[in-house]
């Protein structure tokens, strides 16, 4: 059975007047139909008039990516697509592979580490609107994301689905994101929920990690997500926490999510997440999709009568082992899901790679990439000098939005970095090409082609000498490299086996810098790399994976079109055993993974260890200068609910307009518990002309000073001294003020 014939049943029922078309403000029509009537209303309406096996064959799956409605009242089916930065093409109804449809290419933009690299709320803004545009448009009810996993490792292959290291910038990146996609009657579905912080043994690993950890880096994006994004579903995530998996876990989905965060929406498991119907009944789950499957590649065909919340479900209601109180709330989840998304009438109709959506893209990358370095200012290029540019790298060429998992994705077109700077440059300028390395180059995901031929006949040392030669006589050398979508890369389900890049590309960078100093090394990637070449390149650019606008995006910031504010959301160690999870040796650990470093990760570790970075967290250069000062407190002490205000001047310094991203971190002089030397508390991104100043505010509550008591199951602000730094990185204070809590 395909697709279209089912969404053709409500209608039908709706022309022959045998039941309404799901929802209108027509008087006459049964409350549940009736959007004029509050939501409860028209549930408890709609649960009144529906079988118990309507009502449990709502709660999972019949297809790949659907649950069904109810057809007999009219009440329809809802569709779930991937991903956090595109729409995954239409699949077939039990398979993986697309079905090859002619009209689902669609717009890719950056991966949410560029996103989280903008620290600008505004661009997740236009992210979540214009991503949820396609998603109703292509007739979807939930977009399975973003995801807001902490990056807890460099190695973890799906950090590029996620918005770093502090739960501050995720939690402040997240919100904006989920409102406007859900301003198109398409739920946000946040995930993973919780601690999926790796893919090795991800359906099974569980995750010892101590009660301060969870909820003060760990849970607070999903918190915000609840409670200020007012998020619609949440994924459950494969791994286990205190033995139970996660898209059946009692602790984390009845008492945090469901109890404490007052979460109204719908628990829906990842892909193949569920493995026990008591569990799945009684500890939260509402909706279970995937069963049987790997969540990617493989999985029992058609299984869906058999999934834990299908028939063992209903013989245990039949039974009077499971009782009926538990299965309304489920069903009264769906139906607000079904009501605020697929019953919803006055939602938008979306569009699909449109011009809007393509600048958009464009935009958000050039804002997330981060000039990490660039000694003599060899960037930006000057694209109408007489130049002779030489760009080297296999990822100057290679289509990066096919591949990486669930995320993958099909475009229309995607702008390579190489096309990119082709059409930027003026007819004086030559570029020319060379492939420096070969990677384990795959062309197609999911049944996705990219139509590249990557083939290759050069050995190793031929790719080199010939990037060499033509690194004699250019002008200037632009290395595009990083990592890619691969297995073992940047890629769902694997974790990568080692720090550095691979297939040789230190060598490669070491032998160009050898011969020509105007080397600028550009990284396409999601996770950090280590830099053993750094000291001999002058200049470095980290450009994510920034989707189907790459190049444009990417010759924007080259060439000074775009002047780069993006800041680090994730600290780049010099070497692996400098990340904390990896100096704990607790990576990936086995059945079991203890975060022994608990609270202390990423620049929190940094700071305590007092390890340099190779780049740290907030870090970000641009092609001006801006000073910050003047950093002051309107008063000493702060009361138990009083309000503390710092307040700084940024000025721009330099010839050039730009944006600065001005941090507050707030850090605890005398705890009773162990606490990072400082954290994240507040962040403005700031645009300014030559020689403009601003004052920016920061408005610090007690809350911005608590940590988690878990002695106390609260969060506590201790009074006592403590001191807000201002700065334009975690690891580059420019002011701080010292202060009271009574
Ligand atoms: C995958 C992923 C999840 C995705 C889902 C559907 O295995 O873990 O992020 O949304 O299954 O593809």
């Amino acid at each position: 059975m395909n697709t279209c014939f089912l969404k053709i049943v409500p209608a039908l029922l709706f022309m022959t007047g045998c039941a309404g078309n799901g929802g209108s403000t027509d008087n006459n029509l049964p409350p549940y139909q009736n959007e004029s009537l509050p939501l409860e209303e028209r549930i408890e309406d709609a649960l009144s008039r529906m079988t118990l096996e309507e009502k449990v064959a709502m709660l999972h799956a019949q297809s790949k990516f659907s649950s069904a409605g109810v057809p007999r009242l009219g009440i329809p089916e809802i569709w779930c697509t991937d991903g956090p930065h595109g729409i995954r093409p239409e699949v077939l109804w039990d398979e993986w592979n697309q079905a090859g449809w002619t009209n689902d290419s669609c717009t890719a933009f950056p991966a949410l580490t560029c996103l989280a690299a903008t620290w600008n709320p505004e661009m997740s803004a236009l992210f979540g609107k214009s991503i949820g545009e396609e998603a109703r448009y292509r007739e979807k009810d939930v977009l399975l994301g973003p995801g807001v996993n902490i990056y807890r490792t460099p190695l973890n292959g799906r950090n590029f689905e996620y918005m770093g290291e502090d739960p501050y910038l995720s939690s402040r990146m997240v919100v904006p994101y989920i409102q406007q996609v859900q301003k198109n009657g398409v739920a946000a579905c946040v995930k993973h929920f919780a601690l999926n912080n790796q893919e090795t043994n991800r359906q099974s690993v569980d995750v010892v990690v101590d009660d301060r950890a969870l909820h003060e880096i760990y849970l607070p994006a999903f918190k915000a997500a609840v409670e200020q994004g007012g998020v619609w579903a949440v994924m459950g995530s494969y791994n286990k926490y205190k033995g139970q998996h996660c898209c059946h876990n009692q602790y984390l989905l009845n008492d945090i999510l469901k109890r404490d965060w007052g979460f109204d929406g719908v628990v829906i498991s990842d892909w193949g997440g569920v493995h026990d119907t008591k569990q799945a009944v009684e500890n939260g789950l509402d909706m279970e999709f995937g069963s049987w499957t790997n969540g990617l590649t493989w999985g029992a065909s058609n299984a869906y009568d058999n999934y834990y919340l299908a028939h063992p479900y209903l013989e245990m209601l039949k039974r009077g082992e499971a009782d009926q109180a538990t299965l309304d709330d489920k069903v009264r989840r769906v139906l607000r899901l079904n009501f605020r998304t697929a019953m919803n009438t006055h939602k938008p109709f979306g569009s699909l790679n449109s011009p809007e959506h393509l600048a958009a893209a464009r935009r958000i990358a050039g804002e997330g990439m981060v000039l990490l370095k660039n000694d003599g200012k060899v960037l930006p290029l000057d694209p109408t000098a007489a130049k002779r540019l030489l760009v080297v790298g296999e990822n100057a060429v290679r289509m990066m939005t096919v591949g990486g998992g669930s995320s993958s994705l099909k475009v229309r077109h995607e702008c390579t970095p190489l096309e990119g700077i082709l059409t930027a440059v003026g007819p004086e300028c030559e570029v020319s090409f060379e492939r420096g390395y070969v990677s384990d180059a795959t062309d197609t995901y999911d049944g996705v082609k990219t139509g590249q031929d990557l083939s290759e006949t050069r050995s190793a040392e031929r790719l080199i000498a010939d990037a060499v030669q033509a690194a004699r006589s250019a002008d200037a050398v632009i290395f595009i490299g990083g990592l890619n979508k691969n297995w073992g890369q940047d890629c769902e389900s694997t974790d990568r086996a080692s720090y550095g890049l691979p297939y040789g590309q230190d060598r490669v960078i070491e032998a160009l810098a050898e011969v020509n100093p105007h080397l600028a090394v550009v990284l396409v990637s999601g996770n950090a790399v280590a830099m053993p070449w750094i000291d001999r390149v002058p200049a470095v650019l980290e450009a994510w994976f920034s989707g189907s606008e790459t190049g444009n995006a990417l010759a924007d910031v080259l060439f000074g079109r775009v002047n780069p504010s993006g800041k680090l959301p994730f600290t780049f160690p010099v070497r692996l055993e400098e990340n904390a999870a990896h100096a704990m040796g607790e990576f990936p650990g086995g059945d079991t993974v203890h975060y022994n470093e608990g609270i202390f990760v990423g620049y929190r570790w940094h700071d305590a260890k007092a390890i340099r970075p190779l780049f740290a967290f907030g870090h970000g250069l641009s092609y001006t200068t801006f000073e910050i000062g003047n950093v002051k407190a309107d008063r000493t002490s702060l009361t138990a609910n009083g309000t503390l205000r710092v307040t700084a001047d940024v000025t721009n310094t330099g010839d050039r307009a730009g944006a600065e991203v001005v941090q507050l971190y707030i850090g605890d002089a005398e705890s009773t518990l162990p606490r990072p030397v400082k954290e994240l508390k507040g962040f403005e991104k700031v645009m300014l002309e030559p020689g403009q100043t601003r004052t920016v505010e920061f408005t610090v509550t007690p809350e911005a000073l608590s940590y988690y008591d878990d002695t106390k199951h609260a969060w506590t602000a201790e009074p006592g001294r403590f001191t807000a730094y201002v700065g334009a990185a975690s690891d580059d204070i420019r002011g701080q003020v010292d202060f009271t809590l009574e």
